[in-house]
């Protein structure tokens, strides 16, 4: 292993990561790789709705100011995510009580108190997550019920008025998993750029599967990039225990069907024009952070980086891949 290759280095476009500020404070190795092979950031969950305004009149700004701070002594990007996302209103969104009128403001004022406050050191934002449902309606929370589908167009203008520099996104996953959700997808971001709403990106979270086809994946990756839009593989993991089988062990030839499909998405995403290159960004750093393992209950192994955060085969199939 040539130590002297790093993915920040080998890539022509911004290779990013999740990160978790427990762990940098606390664990060398993570610290150690974040700093050495990403050069964007993205908090795993420091910018979310409930951890920075988790009461009406408070906003905790300690843990997303140190992620931000890192990223700046360290001459890293930061993307922020995210502004408004069904699954995370706080209770006392919740259980707002309030007109019309009231709701939009309580909306601006969220976004534009966190946008300003990063202004300049933000560089870019998923200003609104998960906004489609897997039938491609829009998907049932409390911003639909109460504002109407307009809380998206408005959350990207409350934004934008708030840092006209800031790139702003639309992210969400599933684009890979057929026609029925990405058209959706597709068809919301086309009404949004013909109604002059300022959106400069789509974000393709890409939680995949090593069983997923290469069809699948160049198609999200190529319908994306015909918006014109910047492109943002905003969260990429390869699972390889899709079938939750507890006691799956990763095998040789798994690691190198993982590399080949790592490979496939950095070569599909290399091949689309430079300048809507936003970057790809992996959710976490490694197998031992990856939040798969939480969220699904199995043994799972879907990062670049192993448990002792040294390189897998799948690193390899990144460099590969350009
Ligand atoms: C996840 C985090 O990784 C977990 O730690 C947290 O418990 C739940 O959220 N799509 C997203 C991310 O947009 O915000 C999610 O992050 C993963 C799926």
């Amino acid at each position: 292993i040539d130590e002297s290759v790093t993915l920040q280095k080998a890539l022509p476009f911004k290779f990013g990561a999740a990160v978790n500020n427990g762990l940098l404070r606390s664990k060398a190795a993570y610290r150690d790789v974040v700093i050495k092979e990403f050069n964007s950031l993205t908090a795993e969950n420091a910018m979310k709705f409930s951890q920075l305004h988790p009461s009406e009149n408070t906003y905790t700004w300690t843990e997303a100011d140190y992620l931000v701070d890192f990223a700046q002594q360290n001459g890293k990007r930061v993307h922020g995510h995210t502004l408004i996302w069904y699954k995370n209103p706080p209770n006392w969104v919740l259980n707002y009580q309030g007109d019309a009128a009231a709701w939009d403001k309580l909306l601006k004022d969220h976004i534009q108190t966190v946008v300003t406050r990063y202004k300049g050191k933000v560089t870019s934002w998923d200003v609104v997550n998960e906004a489609v449902a897997e039938n491609g309606t829009l998907r049932d929370c409390i911003w639909l019920q109460k504002l109407g589908p307009e809380y998206i167009d408005k959350s990207f203008i409350y934004a934008h008025q708030a840092d006209p520099d800031a790139l702003l996104f639309y992210n969400d996953y599933g684009h890979e998993f057929g026609p029925t959700k990405r058209t959706a997808i597709l068809n919301l971001i086309a009404g949004m750029q013909q109604k002059g709403i300022p959106i400069h990106g789509i974000g393709m979270q890409m939680h995949t599967r090593y069983t997923q086809s290469n069809a699948n994946i160049a198609a999200a990756i190529n319908t994306a990039a015909a918006t014109g839009l910047k492109v943002h593989i905003a969260e990429l993991d390869i699972a390889m225990n899709p079938d939750n089988i507890q006691d799956l062990t990763y095998s040789a030839g798994l690691a190198e069907q993982q590399k080949a499909k790592y490979e496939y998405i950095v070569r599909t995403y290399n091949a689309i024009p430079k300048n809507q290159q936003f970057g790809i960004t992996t959710w976490n750093v490694g197998d031992a952070d990856t939040w798969i393992r939480g969220e699904y209950s199995r043994p799972d192994w879907p990062l670049p980086f192993d448990d002792n955060y040294k390189r897998k085969a799948a690193y390899q199939g990144i460099l590969d891949g350009v």
